[in-house]
């Protein structure tokens, strides 16, 4: 099996030597748990290798993705420039769309490494987007004196999610879906589907009971490789962060 490296020091011997090329991999934490910065620096360290990474983002600019890889030394921009990394900030609400234009631009420019920061954002947004069309037609049904039309679709269907994984995966990069969970869920994501969907799930958690608090990782599943299951320290170093 061909394995990427994740840029994380310590990560790919946890995963027995590296992500599985082409696999869709979810990160998930609570808020502050360092989704993002895992990400991050998997495209930059991914890029400085002459490797291509695209960084979709629903919520965060770039100029504040570039400042927090300031601190670390990450030449962003630089990286930027030569066209190994590029930052695209989703402002549509249109789902279909923003994965047709991930899709181009993977394929156009030879894609090696993807981010989704979030899949969850993403997803609630197409929620948002499809509830206007259903209240809409909600709205013609009523005209015509028709069956009442469910005028608001609160959840994802678990058919949407699989759909959406398999339209990432089709992509062919190596990715990484950011999935936001509540304090104490007991669920991978929001959505209790998406960790089925992918290949992978990493967790990141932030443990302060007892003593100093502390930032842990842990694999919860890699399809076709055995992987370390053992919750791991995170520490953050002046070059990014690393596992201990
Ligand atoms: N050099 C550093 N040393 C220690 N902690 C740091 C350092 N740099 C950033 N952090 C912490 O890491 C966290 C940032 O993580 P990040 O933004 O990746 O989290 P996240 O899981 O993406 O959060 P959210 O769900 O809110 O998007 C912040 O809480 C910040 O305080
Ligand atoms: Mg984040």
């Amino acid at each position: 099996m061909e394995r990427v490296n994740s840029g994380i020091e310590g990560l790919d011997n946890v995963l027995g030597g590296g992500i599985p090329k082409g696999s869709a991999v979810l990160i998930t934490g609570t808020c502050g748990t360092g989704k993002s910065m895992l990400c991050l620096q998997y495209i930059v360290k991914g890029a400085e290798n002459g490797e291509k990474g695209l960084y979709v983002s629903f919520e965060e600019s770039r100029e504040k993705l570039l400042e927090h890889g300031l601190q670390f030394g990450w030449e962003i921009e630089k990286l930027e420039k030569k066209g190994l990394i590029e930052f695209y900030v989703v402002e549509t609400e249109d789902m279909g769309k923003t994965l047709e234009e991930v899709k181009k631009n993977v394929r156009k420019n030879g894609i090696q490494r993807l981010v989704f920061d979030s899949l969850t954002t993403m997803m609630e947004q197409g929620v948002v987007y499809r509830s206007e069309i259903s209240k809409e037609m909600g709205r013609i049904f009523e005209k015509s004196g028709g069956l009442n039309f469910p005028s608001d679709t609160s959840n994802v269907t678990r058919k949407d999610v699989y759909y959406i994984v398999k339209e990432i995966n089709r992509m062919g990069a190596t990715s990484l879906l950011i999935s936001e969970v509540a304090e104490k869920s007991t669920y991978l994501s929001r959505d209790t589907v998406s960790e089925f969907a992918v290949d992978g799930v990493i967790m990141l958690e932030i443990n302060s009971f007892g003593g100093k608090p502390e930032r842990l990782l842990s694999v919860k599943k890699m399809r076709g490789t055995p992987v370390d299951l053992r919750l791991s320290i995170v520490e953050f170093t002046n070059a990014g962060i690393r596992l201990k």
